[in-house]
């Protein structure tokens, strides 16, 4: 039988096992999913089992996205612009890296129908999915993407990717179209200390996050009359380009799948 997982670390709260559990027997495929947790040093060995076939493929979470790339032998465009890979395959003797996340923000996003082409977005934080969602924004023809991490210098290690980004101090507000949290606040009920009241109406908030459902951030957003979206769609979507990569089949998507996923 077939042995997939999705590895990262922490990796009790990820919900990935439900969803490609779900397809997989849906589409009557005998294959298993599960979770694991690895350090920095099991990588290598759990890569390998990849290349030897004892592993089918994987999944890549925090804090893992950059470091597994040195161990594979190719990387798909999308992966290689970001220096992100969030899903594993084994394509003809080659362990190849892919980003799924890129397809999922997009897909989210172009769901919404809030037009952004030529529009202003402000995200908050620079971790492991940022580059992802900064690339899926270029594809849509934003305006501006400005950034603001509480650490300032990894906001500019971004734009060693990126070479057209705007970054603005923590704590800071700038006019904006969309504003994205990317940061962890809000995983435990945090706020985020940012007075948005001024901006007016027409904005979207959007959360990576998608359990707690609605953090106080989008709590904010909606409060203030705008558009809210949490990170529910993203995660599914790019749960269905990694199934696809690796089943070659595409699975279906209704109210059921996203209920599998209502655990709060
Ligand atoms: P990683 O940084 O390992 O990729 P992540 O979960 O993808 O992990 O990213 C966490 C993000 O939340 C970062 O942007 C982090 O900011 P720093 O780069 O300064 O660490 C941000 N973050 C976490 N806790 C925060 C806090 N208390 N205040 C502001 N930003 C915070």
């Amino acid at each position: 039988m077939k042995k997939f997982f999705v590895i990262g670390n922490p990796i009790a709260h990820s919900l990935s096992p439900i969803l490609q559990n779900h397809w997989l027997k849906e589409n009557n495929i005998d294959a298993t999913y599960d979770k694991i947790k690895l350090e920095d040093l099991q990588i290598k060995n759990f890569i390998r089992d990849i290349k030897d076939q004892k592993i089918a493929g994987c999944n890549v979470t925090v804090p893992f996205k950059k470091t597994v790339i040195p161990f594979l032998d190719e990387l798909s465009p999308e992966a290689g612009l970001t220096q992100s890979v969030n899903t594993i395959t084994f394509d003809s003797g080659n362990l190849v890296g892919h980003n799924t996340d890129i397809a999922g923000f997009y897909t989210a996003i172009k769901k919404l129908n809030f037009a952004l082409e030529g529009k202003k977005v402000l995200i908050l934080g620079a971790g492991g999915v940022v580059p992802s969602i900064i690339f899926a924004l270029k594809n849509m023809h934003v305006q501006e993407i400005t950034i603001s991490n509480r650490t300032r210098e990894k906001a500019e290690n971004l734009r060693l990717l990126f070479d057209d980004l705007k970054i603005l101090e923590w704590g800071n507000l700038t006019d904006f179209n969309m504003v994205i949290n990317a940061t962890s606040l809000g995983l435990n009920n945090e706020t985020i200390n940012l007075n948005f009241s001024s901006l007016g109406q027409d904005k979207l908030f959007y959360d990576v996050i998608y359990n707690p459902y609605e953090t106080p951030f989008l709590k904010m957003g909606r409060k203030l009359g705008c558009r809210t979206e949490n990170g529910k769609t993203m995660f599914v979507y790019q749960a269905l380009e990694a199934f696809k990569l690796w089943h070659k089949i595409e699975p279906k998507v209704n109210t059921d799948t996203y209920k599998l996923l209502d655990n709060d």
